[in-house]
């Protein structure tokens, strides 16, 4: 992994760092092209107009390692208000929720038990709005327990889904174990900084392993989710789903917001669903990190804002 990555990927998760960036002002505008706001309502206009161009949504209330028991509340409360609002709109068929574990409370003592009942209190009520939630996937610490939370909370809501990272070496086994009939699986790279122990660390290392994975889901029963920006991948994903002669309501395409969006609706235009993965809230810095690590172009971009002013 390249030096300039981990650094970012260390900033991550550094407080200081955290108060110094985002007391600056030309951070806002970095902001704004990944996160388009930091109040529910704000968020669902935006959803709204994905949905009039021809896109669904999952969005995510950011949030994430809390170790504050009223903090995780509040974000359980965040989704279910969420969930009421979009289908008050009459956006649910349209939008899902993605939901961090450490961000309902999966790092507290006895954190398993707490974010598991959490999540289920955010299943139900995407259920009674009509709509369902993926469970987002952390560092490599935290697989283990996410994937058993998924396994329960599948137990009653089968259409919960589940995110995996092919930079992960368990990956591929863990793709076999969820392409099952009815089960949502999210493929992405893979965004946290992790040791060779658990993970591939060059590019073309982690590109092969989420080409292996993919074929798997597509072979599979379950319902495939390419989550990837990255052109070859798209054009594998696109074979494979010729080769297996997928119909186009039995898997997606899906990407951040503010992340090729002429890519998204050619993909559209093809006849492809695509989802687009919607970050809002106020705690919005580890996403932003981690966005900035993925790509120098997004780092050059922040530093020409500073830089203006
Ligand atoms: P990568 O970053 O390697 O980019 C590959 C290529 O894509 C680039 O070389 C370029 O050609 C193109 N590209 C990328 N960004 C571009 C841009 N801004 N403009 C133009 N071209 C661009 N991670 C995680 O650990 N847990 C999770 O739960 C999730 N959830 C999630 C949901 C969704 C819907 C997505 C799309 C992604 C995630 N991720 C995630 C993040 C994921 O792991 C990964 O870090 C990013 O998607 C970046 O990886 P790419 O596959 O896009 O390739």
């Amino acid at each position: 992994m390249d030096v300039l990555r981990r650094t970012l990927l260390g900033l991550a998760r550094d407080a200081r760092f955290k108060d110094a960036l985002t007391t600056l002002p030309p951070t806002r505008a970095v902001v704004a092209r990944f996160v388009p706001g930091e109040s529910t309502r704000e968020a669902v206009d935006v959803v709204a107009g994905l949905v009039a161009g021809g896109r669904l949504v999952s969005l995510d209330v950011l949030g994430e390692d809390t170790t504050d028991e009223a903090l995780a509340e509040r974000a359980v409360a965040a989704y279910v208000d969420l969930l009421e609002q979009l289908a008050a709109r009459g956006l649910s068929t349209s939008a899902e929720v993605s939901v961090k574990l450490s961000a309902i409370g999966q790092a507290l003592p006895d954190g398993e038990r707490i974010a598991r009942d959490h999540a289920r209190r955010i299943c139900r009520a995407a259920r009674n709005a009509g709509t369902t939630v993926t469970l987002d996937m952390e560092d490599h610490t935290t697989t283990d327990s996410t994937l058993r939370v998924l396994r329960e909370l599948r137990k009653d809501f089968p259409e919960t889904g589940a995110v995996l990272q092919a930079y992960l070496r368990r990956t591929e086994a863990d793709c076999r174990a969820l392409a099952v009939e009815g089960s949502r699986v999210r493929l992405c790279k893979g965004a946290y900084d992790e040791p060779e122990r658990v993970a591939f660390q060059g590019r073309l290392e982690v590109d092969r392993s989420y080409v292996r994975c993919l074929r798997v889901l597509m072979e599979g029963d379950g319902y495939p989710m390419v989550a990837t920006h990255d052109p070859r991948l798209v054009a594998i994903a696109e074979a494979l789903v010729r080769r297996t002669a997928r119909p186009a309501d039995s898997y997606e395409f899906q990407m951040l917001y503010g992340i090729r969006p002429d890519e998204q609706h050619r993909l559209t235009g093809e006849g492809h669903r695509v989802r687009v993965y919607v970050p809002y809230g106020q705690e919005w810095y580890g996403y932003l990190m981690r966005r900035l690590a993925e790509r120098p172009a997004n780092l050059g971009f922040f530093l020409r804002a500073l830089a203006s002013k």
